[in-house]
């Protein structure tokens, strides 16, 4: 049986007070849209539509999904308007499951409980009891029978809060946006909607009547959890529901071992995978996808994208690493920082050590090769055992092209140096501290390049004139 899910997504988000549409605003790192097709994806769909409107354009561009289509509503007047735009797109017979693009955290399993309560035949709800239920759509239930909603009486219709009567303001019950419905009836159902009501609308919500009125069982499944259900319609809400998840991926990650110094104060914008025994200080954000090995330890306050750590490494604390497409990666048992910055294609080898306000980028650094102070390697391969001096740069960037510099193994660079590549420092050589050097430095000599220390005995300082 065909499973299409619709995905509306054309509303304008007023509140969120921002030019970007609504869907498009970043939780946990992703589009509020993208989250909600992760979920689609899970279920295994034969098609997924998603409905766009304010800013169609820019949401159309923002996401890709597969087995996805956008229709457009323009101009938008309300959800069961929304959906019926998608409905050239749907299969003749099956299940339509409908999702909100601002409801981003609905789980797979919760969607697949209630296209199997649909079962191709009922209309099926995903409902939740909040405590407070302003603005939200009410599920009013009773039967002739007399029993009221907490006694399992039929449903008999959503009613919107804005149009619900003060009695039916006090049902705690309330609609979240989600439904499956057998996909033949929906289309008839939408037909037949009208937007006789106060905001002047085509509500989704009235296809509930319209099926007790055709005689179809309309079943409720009740949301695992609140924060699966709740929508962004502002700042405030998406704040809100950052924090959940936040909290949601802390937990996980600490069931599995990993130790977080405080899951309130931890952040993770994508995948996180950590070996055992791995510890992270407090103020720590993850973005991309990040690879620890077994026992890495992360200090406070550090900023880390796309980047592979190995075992055992320390990252000390405000230390960026940014491995942007190329990634960075970490070798066993190295220490960086504190405040050191690894930029795309830095690899470090086993037991380096990358000290303060040390830059590398695209550069390659051999086992126990140390540049602990103020420093800077771009597009350098660095042997094994260097020491690379305090303050010292490669010039790599002559105005319009990279060059390379190589430095060979047990070299010793003195401080604060200027090597301008392109360059070769052969095995072994050592560099006088000082030295700006344009030309190749030899195998196991010295090399110093820096004018010589003069010392006149018989100079006499100015003095002022009475
Ligand atoms: C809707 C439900 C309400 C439910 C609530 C749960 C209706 C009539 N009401 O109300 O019962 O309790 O969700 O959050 O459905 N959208 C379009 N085109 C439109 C209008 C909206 O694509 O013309 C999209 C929005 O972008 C949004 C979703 O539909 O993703 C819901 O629209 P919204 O205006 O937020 O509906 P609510 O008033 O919250
Ligand atoms: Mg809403």
């Amino acid at each position: 049986m065909a499973l299409d899910i619709v995905i509306m997504a054309a509303g304008k988000g007023t509140r969120m007070r921002s030019a970007l549409p609504k869907v498009l605003h970043q939780l946990a790192g992703r589009s509020l849209l993208q989250h909600v097709l992760r979920t689609a994806a899970d279920l295994g769909a034969d098609g997924i539509v998603v409905v766009t409107g304010h800013g169609a354009e820019q949401v159309e561009a923002a996401v890709t999904a597969p087995h996805m289509q956008f229709v457009r509503q323009m101009p938008q007047l309300g959800t069961g308007h929304a959906v019926r735009q998608a409905v050239p797109l749907l299969h003749a017979e099956g299940t339509t499951l409908i999702l909100n693009g601002d409801v981003p955290l609905i789980e797979a399993a919760t969607a697949r409980a209630l296209v199997e309560a649909c079962r191709g035949t009922r209309l099926a709800l995903l409902t939740v009891a909040l405590a407070d239920p302003t603005g939200y759509g009410r599920v009013v239930r009773g039967d002739p029978a007399g029993r009221a909603a907490d006694e399992g009486g039929r449903v008999h219709g959503i009613v919107e809060h804005k149009d619900a009567n003060p009695a039916e303001r006090l049902i705690r019950e309330v609609y979240t946006g989600v439904m499956a419905a057998p996909t033949a009836h929906l289309k008839r159902w939408l037909a037949a909607i009208g937007n006789d009501n106060s905001q002047g609308e085509f509500y989704l919500t009235d296809v509930v009547a319209i099926a007790v009125a055709d005689d179809v069982a309309v079943v409720t499944v009740k949301a695992a959890s609140e924060t699966e259900v709740l929508g962004v319609n502002s700042p405030v809400q998406l704040a809100e529901l950052e924090r959940r998840l936040q909290r949601q991926q802390a937990e996980a990650l600490m069931e599995a071992g990993v130790r977080l110094a405080d899951p309130a104060r931890f952040d993770l914008r994508g995948e996180l995978e950590c070996g055992a025994d791995v510890e992270i200080d407090v103020n720590c954000v993850f973005e991309g996808a990040v690879m620890l090995g077994d026992g890495v330890r992360i200090g406070a306050n550090c900023v880390i994208r796309n980047a592979i750590i190995a075992a055992n490494a320390v990252i000390h604390p405000f230390t960026h690493i940014d491995g942007e497409a190329l990634g960075v990666r970490v070798g066993t048992g190295c220490s960086v920082g504190p405040f050191a910055r690894l930029r795309p294609g830095a690899v470090l080898a086993e037991e380096v050590h990358i000290g303060n306000f040390v830059e590398v980028k695209n550069s390659t650094l051999a086992k126990g090769a140390k540049a602990n102070h103020l420093a800077y390697l771009g597009d350098a391969t660095v042997g094994e055992r260097v020491n690379y001096g305090a303050g010292t740069i490669t010039a790599n960037y002559d105005g319009a092209n990279k060059h390379r510099t190589v430095i060979g193994n047990d070299v010793h660079v003195g401080s604060n140096c200027v090597l301008i590549a392109p360059i070769t420092l052969g095995d072994g050589a050592t560099i006088g501290g000082g030295s700006t050097l344009s030309k190749d430095a030899p195998a196991g000599q010295l090399t110093v390049a820096r004018g010589r220390q003069l010392s006149l005995a018989g100079w006499k300082r100015p003095a002022k004139k009475r």
